[in-house]
């Protein structure tokens, strides 16, 4: 049972990944064969991006269930060991929601198989169903999305929302695929992401291989960008999105959108149905990540600051979902009040 692509590769005793710090300049790989390098690797941002930590933890998780069967647990000793493996691979990072959805679906398996034997065999087919599961709603994302963007549009995303935040196609970015496999000229604006460059490394990089028009500009240029009309549309992911529509993505996204409303461009956010999180009212109860100062005091491994200076490095921001215009899931394009709406298309 394996599973290949640009993200990640499952070989049936280890996770291997593209290691995304080292991006654009060499594709090198990190190999897991246990489930503290797979919570380490996350947390490290060798694999990041939402659905991506969602279905690594997964076979982090998978690998955390081989090693206790190896130590000869019964099924009930397994039960109870695994909860602990868990929490290490939760502990990682705290606002993306889809990692601790996929750790709850693969417990939820764990514990509807009932039994010692076939157990490995059963986490298994479930972390390989997650991530395959990841690309067809991608593609359906893009199929959604692709409707959103006419013939000749230029789209401004910000971060990575792509094959390398996904296990692949992307979901931001898998809408502008999705529009260029329909025929449609689409050209790209990527905002570079301060602190951590995600766009200037990541998104320009996977575009540019996949033959996008792609320019990149540096984060206090995406104002006048809209300004001078060069932008008809952005398109973002999503971390996690509250009930009412509040949508937590990387730091800077919100300042996008405030920006997108104020010249009448578009905001949309593409997202699985994995990164709702309709057990919080607001983006107010999203727990924010704040990472290490060095981020902001150093670039491209070179201090840019005094030193002992006070630093404030928030990982993620909330857009209030008033400035959202629509948010695009696998199952549809949903559309404001979105509290009513997230609700209805859940149910469905
Ligand atoms: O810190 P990162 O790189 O994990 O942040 C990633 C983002 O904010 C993405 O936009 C989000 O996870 C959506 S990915 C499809």
């Amino acid at each position: 049972m394996k599973l290949k692509t640009i993200t990640m590769e499952w070989t049936g005793d280890s996770l291997v990944l593209i290691d995304q710090r080292r991006l654009p300049f060499e594709e090198v790989y990190v190999t897991c064969a246990d489930y503290r390098c797979v919570a380490l690797a996350i947390k490290e941002m060798v694999v990041r991006g939402a659905p991506a930590i969602g279905a690594a933890s997964a076979f982090g998780y998978v690998l955390g269930v081989k090693e206790l069967l190896k130590k000869s647990y019964s099924y009930d000793q397994v039960l109870s060991q695994i909860r602990s493996i868990r929490e290490v691979l939760e502990r990682t990072r705290p606002t993306a929601v889809n990692l601790f959805w996929a750790l709850e679906r693969m417990e939820k398996k764990l514990m509807e198989h009932g039994k010692y034997e076939g157990l490995l065999k059963v986490v298994e087919e479930e972390a390989l169903k997650i991530a395959k599961e990841d690309i067809e709603i991608n593609k359906a994302i893009g199929q959604n999305g692709a409707q959103l963007l006419q013939d000749g549009f230029t789209v401004l995303t910000h971060c990575n929302a792509g094959a390398l935040a996904t296990v692949d196609y992307g979901t931001a970015l898998g809408v502008l695929r999705a529009a260029k496999e329909q025929g449609k000229r689409i050209k790209v604006f990527a905002d570079e992401t301060r602190p951590y460059l995600q766009g200037a490394r990541l998104t320009a990089w996977e575009l540019m291989r996949d033959g996008f028009d792609v320019t990149l500009i540096s984060d206090n240029m995406s104002g006048w960008v809209m300004k001078q009309g060069k932008i008809d549309a952005v398109v973002v992911g999503a971390d996690r999105i509250a009930s009412n529509g509040d949508v937590a993505n990387k730091i800077g996204t919100y300042m996008v959108a405030v920006l997108a409303k104020r010249h009448g461009v578009p905001f949309y956010v593409a997202a699985p149905m994995s990164t709702l999180d309709l057990s919080i009212e607001s983006g107010n109860n999203i727990p924010i990540e704040e990472r290490s100062h060095e981020e902001v005091t150093n670039c491209g491994g070179r201090r840019i600051a005094p030193n002992n200076v006070n630093v404030y490095n928030p990982a993620f921001d909330v857009t209030d979902h008033e400035l959202v215009s629509a948010i695009i899931t696998e199952k549809g394009i949903v559309y404001p009040p979105y509290k009513e709406n997230l609700k209805k298309l859940f149910e469905e």
